[in-house]
């Protein structure tokens, strides 16, 4: 890949490129070159505002499919509201106002034609709180399903998904008790179940590791990791190692709403074109 002229790289031309690979793949140096992607989410100057106050500024960037894209910056950058353009979360937000286009498979879910319930379905989310519904682990699971109609065969679908999510084998025997007798971690798994269920294309997660111990990190870590091949991944973390670890991109927001470089994970730890990027990789602010 070409180096880019530009401080701020988030050009066509360095977005679209083909990826080197998974981000284990491109950390050992070896070149997948299979795993190259077409970005399945663009988006197209994107504004956001609250009130008076502008919370992001022309976001443009292509999130590639089946790959994991991590979003880093300080606190009150705008990852989360970024995070919320994609499946329109902020229109929850009374105060919010978006500008710009964000597309998803070449469509804008901005347009009024535009079903934001049905959108969350092909873009579900996952917390930083595990939040899982008063039910049972099986309900949970089940509940996006049931709510489309689903005619299918319900059971595999609930142990698919919670294989999916590396749960299955823990809570196979208890599928009637509730959810919220599981660990942090094991809720977290339960709430990702429940996110992959409905067969989504995209996944979103907001710090989804940062409440759980090292152990049900590295698990989660691991899981993102596998669902990536089936799904594509956008994850918000506070956690550069775990960045760097899992992700195939890296978008770095800084303060006051910008995307200041965007690029493959390995040249954005390894060698980022922007000296605030690298000043808040080494740690000296954020
Ligand atoms: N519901 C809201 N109403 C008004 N302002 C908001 C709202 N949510 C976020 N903001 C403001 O928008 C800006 C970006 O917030 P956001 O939550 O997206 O940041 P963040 O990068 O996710 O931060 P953190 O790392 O702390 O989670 C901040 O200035 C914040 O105060
Ligand atoms: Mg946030």
């Amino acid at each position: 890949m070409s180096e880019p002229e530009s401080s701020v790289d988030t050009t066509e031309e360095s977005v679209s490129s083909p990826t080197p690979g998974t981000a284990a793949a491109a950390q050992s140096g070896l070149d997948t070159g299979a795993r190259a992607a077409e970005p399945i989410i663009k988006s197209r100057g994107i504004d956001v505002f609250y009130g008076d106050q502008q919370a992001l500024r022309d976001i443009t960037m292509d999130i590639p499919e089946k790959r994991v894209t991590a979003l880093i910056g300080p606190s009150g950058c705008g990852k989360s509201t970024f995070l919320r353009c994609i499946n329109r979360m902020n229109d929850l937000i009374p105060a919010a106002r978006v500008e710009g286009e964000l597309l998803f498979s070449e469509k804008n879910v901005y347009d009024d034609d535009v079903d934001p319930v049905a959108l969350r379905r092909k873009i579900g989310m996952v917390f930083q709180q595990p939040n899982p519904f008063p039910k049972s682990i099986y309900d949970n699971v089940a509940y996006g399903l049931k709510i489309q109609g689903y005619e299918g065969d319900l059971d595999a679908r609930v142990e698919e998904a919670l294989r999916g999510a590396a749960l299955w084998d823990e809570v196979k025997d208890q599928l009637d008790s509730s959810g919220l007798d599981l660990s942090g971690g094991q809720q977290q798994r339960l709430c990702i179940a429940r996110a992959i269920a409905p067969d989504p294309e995209v996944i979103l997660m907001d710090e989804p590791a940062s409440a759980l111990d090292p152990v049900a990190t590295s698990q989660i870590e691991d899981l993102i990791s596998d669902i990536s091949e089936e799904f594509t991944v956008v994850i918000v973390t506070h956690n550069m190692q775990q960045a760097a670890r899992i992700s195939d991109k890296t978008a770095v927001f800084l303060t006051g709403g910008e995307l200041v470089e965007f690029n493959d994970t390995e040249k954005i730890f390894e060698n980022p074109s922007n000296q605030r990027v690298e000043d808040y990789i080494t740690g000296k602010f954020g």
